[in-house]
């Protein structure tokens, strides 16, 4: 069974269109992420699974529940870590824990247990007496996904868990979410920081102004980007040698040979042979590859124009 199941699902906020009709699926156990740019509606998307926001049109389900007409199954399997803190101020975090597992239906001492083990995981046990207000902007962080924890639930949603923290917490972060996505929790996963999304996830899809615009696995979108290779030689040279002519694309910058290809690990032993070959002689060597970041920028900036071409020509459609 799906862990999420969302079938043309859409949100109107008056005349903007949040959502235009986004149908994902994510597997239980899977480690899903969900990237785009501001205002691309992921956590419109997200809200309507935990029931913060009513769908305009569509259907969402959570383990097979529908997130209106089953709302408190639907909500009781999801931990949700939200993009902006929501937290009483008042009460000792400890305390702000146990109240969550309660009303979740852990047994009292159980909630207890809980909260003090979701407190060590994330490393502000010590700071189990203090007030949400007063912990810094990364224990701050590190609060929000014990509290989506502390429920023990089997889809934890975190809508930019890491955003403005330091590297090493969020590396830190990031061994605690992979070890319960290992132990079998399914993660819905929104990030700003592509190298997270890399790093995590199964599969991302991308979302933009409201659509899907592609489902896909992070290795299969970086193998859409191209290796360039520089190679200066101790002659500067004029045009590319003749006798490269594989499947590649070669050309001159600053005197050096540019060579760009899908495949850098086969293409520069061929080049570097025909290079020898041709009597020259190399004297250094620089690789790099596109970045997910490239080919998402890239993803998202192409489909805006394609959108506002479409809008200027139908004029307002109407999607709820
Ligand atoms: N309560 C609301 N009333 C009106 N418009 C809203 C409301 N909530 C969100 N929107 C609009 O819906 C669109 C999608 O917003 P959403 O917060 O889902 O984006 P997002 O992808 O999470 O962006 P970000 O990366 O900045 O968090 C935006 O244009 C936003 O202004
Ligand atoms: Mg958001």
């Amino acid at each position: 069974m799906a862990a999420i199941e969302t079938d043309d699902l859409r949100k109107r906020y008056g005349d903007l269109r949040a959502l235009k009709g986004v149908s994902l699926e994510v597997d239980e156990g899977e480690f899903f992420g969900l990237l785009g740019p501001n205002g691309a509606g992921k956590t419109t998307f997200i809200n309507i699974l935990v029931g913060l926001v009513r769908k305009s049109g569509g259907e969402a389900r959570v383990f097979g529940y529908d997130v209106e007409d089953d709302y408190e199954e639907a909500r009781d399997a999801i931990g949700l870590a939200p993009q902006e803190f929501n937290v009483d101020r008042f009460f000792p975090i400890e305390e702000v824990l146990v109240h969550k597992a309660g009303y979740h239906g852990v047994p009292k001492d159980v909630a207890k247990e809980r909260a003090e083990e979701a407190l060590r995981t994330v490393g502000i046990y010590d700071k189990r007496d203090t007030r949400f207000h007063w912990l810094s902007g990364g224990m701050k962080r590190r609060f929000m996904l014990a509290r989506a924890m502390v429920t023990e639930p089997d889809l934890l949603i975190l809508d930019e868990p890491t955003a403005g923290v330091d590297v090493q917490l969020r590396h830190d972060l990031w061994d605690i979410i992979k070890r319960m996505n290992e132990e079998g929790t399914t993660v819905l996963l929104t990030t700003h920081y592509i190298e997270e999304a890399e790093r995590l996830c199964d599969r991302v899809a991308i979302l933009d102004e409201g659509e899907v615009v592609e489902v896909s696995t992070p290795d299969e979108l970086m193998g859409r980007g191209k290796d360039t290779v520089r190679v200066k030689l101790s002659k500067d040279i004029e045009e590319p040698p003749a006798t490269l002519d594989g499947d590649y694309e070669t050309r001159v910058e600053d005197g050096e040979l540019v060579v760009e290809t899908r495949n850098a690990g086969g293409t520069l032993a061929e080049v570097l042979r025909e290079l020898d070959r041709a009597g020259h002689e190399v004297v250094d060597i620089e690789m790099s590859r596109t970045s997910l970041e490239e080919i998402f920028v890239d993803m998202t900036r192409s489909h805006e124009d394609v959108t506002r071409t479409q809008t200027t020509g139908d004029g307002q459609g109407d999607g709820a």
